[in-house]
């Protein structure tokens, strides 16, 4: 299949009404977090977007690589400087991984889910996943740079992961638009974000916890090489994973969760 380039006309066009206005398109990158890292020394504006088709180092957690193939997929990072306290960081995550599925399930009818802390699956397939870097001033969070990429018509061989992967295309059997996904995707984190801002996060809470797939499952975290099983409870109001272990509610603010 012949991959489309995206359009930086059309992405402006239709986030126009949104914060994410200045808007950086280009062909090829080390990786969209380090791009996104330059521009903020550079002085770049809370809301810039930075898309990437082809990253030459993209960046996973935990060191992992990221994988992606040129024109097939959407890699991107956005610059925040939300001045929050630093307990709010996470609900970051958790609002931009809702908004893209809830733009998944609008645009091309996928149900997907979201991994607690910040990957997205199909059917316990990874999708996307979401990479967070931010920067403190005390107990403010100075800047925020999140990253999310997102397997639309290519997905990387299973084989060379640790986990089974897929593609919006493997799961709906056809070519999907990249354009109408990023700027619905990003249309609701706006939305989101300002909750954040704001802090009227309920509705983002009540959503968050009903699309995330771990709730209700035993599960184990691996935290700093420290296993901890249990069964996930909720995602807190700050994003942290309350876990009943061992008859005790154990918040987790981060770490690597899988089905038991
Ligand atoms: C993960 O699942 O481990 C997180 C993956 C994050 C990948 C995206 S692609 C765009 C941005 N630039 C990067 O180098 N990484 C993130």
């Amino acid at each position: 299949m012949q991959h489309k380039p995206l359009k930086r006309e059309n992405i402006q066009e239709g986030l126009k009404e949104t914060r994410f206005r200045n808007i950086i398109l280009v062909d090829m990158v080390d990786s969209t977090n380090e791009l996104a890292k330059r521009q903020l020394l550079k002085g770049a504006e809370d809301g810039t977007l930075i898309i990437a088709e082809e990253q030459t180092s993209g960046k996973g957690r935990m060191g992992r690589r990221w994988f992606s193939k040129k024109y097939a997929n959407l890699l991107f990072s956005i610059i925040l400087r939300p001045g929050l306290s630093k307990d709010c960081i996470f609900r970051l995550n958790m609002a931009l991984a809702l908004s893209f599925i809830e733009a998944m399930d609008g645009l091309i009818g996928i149900y997907a889910m979201i991994k607690w802390p910040n990957d997205i699956y199909v059917k316990n397939k990874k999708l996307a996943g979401i990479l967070t870097e931010f920067f403190l001033e005390g107990e403010g969070i100075k800047q925020v740079i999140i990253g999310m990429g997102i397997n639309v018509n290519w997905a990387p061989d299973d084989k060379e992961l640790l986990y089974p992967v897929t593609s919006l295309c493997i799961e709906k059997g056809r070519y999907v638009d990249r354009e109408s996904l990023l700027v619905e995707g990003l249309k609701k984190f706006d939305k989101y974000y300002t909750d954040v801002l704001n802090n009227t996060i309920e509705e983002l809470y009540i959503k968050w916890n009903r699309r995330c797939m771990v709730i209700g499952k035993k599960v184990s975290v691996i935290r700093d090489d420290k296993e901890l099983e249990g069964i996930a409870i909720r995602i807190e109001r700050d994003g942290s994973l309350i876990l009943l272990s061992n008859g005790e509610e154990k918040r987790i603010l981060y770490g690597d969760v899988s089905l038991r």
